[in-house]
């Protein structure tokens, strides 16, 4: 009975897969969106400096741009995100990515690294929520309402003081929605993510909050809506952890029943595909960097996954890495099936 009126409370709410550097590009959006689970992804953030960027940097970070529909394959939307602090410079290339076809434009006030940080972009513009909201107003004038202009913050740099200052200020510029991750940039990834905290700020707004961080199991998720009051959430590293957390999220929202844990044979084979996408454009050196980073984040939910983490972490050749993934996996002949390079990569 309680189950049942937590899932009346938490039905119909949406679920973003949130933006990852070297992490989250098109191959792995295609991936964690081919079942029904997330409404809309962001890419990776396009870094914005002083000059208008040329279109294949846009295509380079959402090649989905190409397409008719700025979509995945399953037909998931793709939001691009751009991150600068310049207003002339990302009202230069909103317009440029616009042109180019973008359907939602997101602004990136979160990023923690210190070269961003270092040249003002990312969190470090939630230490002036004026400069913070002349950026989102220039982005939102230079689209003229062709798109959505949308804005992910932290609850600030080094601590909250101004995190309603900074939240209302992108409400002020324009921004359509907005994602909070609950941790200031001091606090980098570490838990606790303050979810109450998001609620401070979804009250405090009009514009839809979206809440973000620290969801990794179903939950977290029922945490996070319950203490922030937002019927949205972004998921970033529990999606890698366990790629059926969307689709978990939502199979319990509709018939408030849980789906199984998801098996290490069906994670070998995701990863497998992913590698066999990969490599068909990257060094396979990199696409081993690549497995092995979503293999680690496999590891905290998936004592298999973390077996295999242990034995494969120095192996750099992709071919045996493939194998270690495959051997004494059950349903091995699909993983194998699935570890097979593309016939395009076997013909170069
Ligand atoms: C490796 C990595 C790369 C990230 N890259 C971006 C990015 O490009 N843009 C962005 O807005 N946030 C980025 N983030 C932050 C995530 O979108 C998200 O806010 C954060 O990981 C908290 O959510 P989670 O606990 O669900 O992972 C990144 C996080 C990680 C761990």
């Amino acid at each position: 009975m309680v189950e049942q009126n937590v899932v009346n409370l938490l039905h119909e709410g949406r679920i973003g897969l949130a933006p990852m550097e070297g992490v989250i590009d098109a191959h792995t959006r295609a991936l964690l969106t081919e079942h029904p689970g997330f409404d809309w992804t962001v890419t990776e953030f396009v870094r914005v400096v002083d000059v208008r960027l040329p279109p294949r940097v846009f295509y380079k970070h959402c090649p989905e741009l190409t397409q008719a529909r700025v979509a995945t394959p399953h037909g998931i939307p793709v939001h691009l995100q751009l991150l600068g602090s310049d207003p002339t410079a990302l009202a230069a290339n909103a317009r440029q990515a616009v042109s180019l076809g973008a359907v939602s434009l997101d602004l990136n006030f979160g990023c923690p690294a210190k070269t961003v940080n270092r040249h003002d972009g990312g969190a470090s513009l939630l230490r002036d929520p004026r400069r913070l909201e002349r950026a989102v107003a220039a982005v939102h004038q230079a689209v003229e309402g062709a798109v959505p202009v949308t804005a992910k913050v932290r609850l600030g740099f080094s601590d909250r003081l101004r995190a309603l200052d900074c939240a209302l200020a992108a409400e002020r510029g324009g921004a359509a929605s907005l994602v909070v991750h609950a941790r200031t940039r001091d606090e980098g990834y570490r838990p606790p993510a303050h979810w109450e905290w998001i609620g401070r700020i979804r009250h405090a707004l009009r514009i839809p909050v979206i809440a973000n961080g620290d969801i990794w199991t179903l939950e977290d998720y029922w945490k996070a809506r319950t203490l922030s009051g937002c019927p949205d959430v972004m998921l970033g590293r529990g999606a890698l952890a366990d790629p059926f957390l969307a689709p978990r999220i939502r199979h319990w929202q509709r018939t408030n029943e849980r789906l199984p844990a998801t098996s290490w044979a069906v994670r070998a084979d995701i990863l497998c595909t992913y590698a066999a996408l990969q490599r068909s454009t990257l060094p396979e050196r990199v696409v081993v960097s690549l497995l092995k980073q979503w293999l680690n984040q496999m590891r905290a939910r998936d004592p298999e996954a973390a077996r295999r983490f242990q034995t494969l972490r120095r192996e750099t050749r992709l071919d045996p890495f493939l194998a270690g993934l495959a051997e004494h996996t059950p349903a091995a002949s699909a993983v194998h099936q699935a570890c097979r390079p593309p016939a395009a990569a076997l013909a170069t």
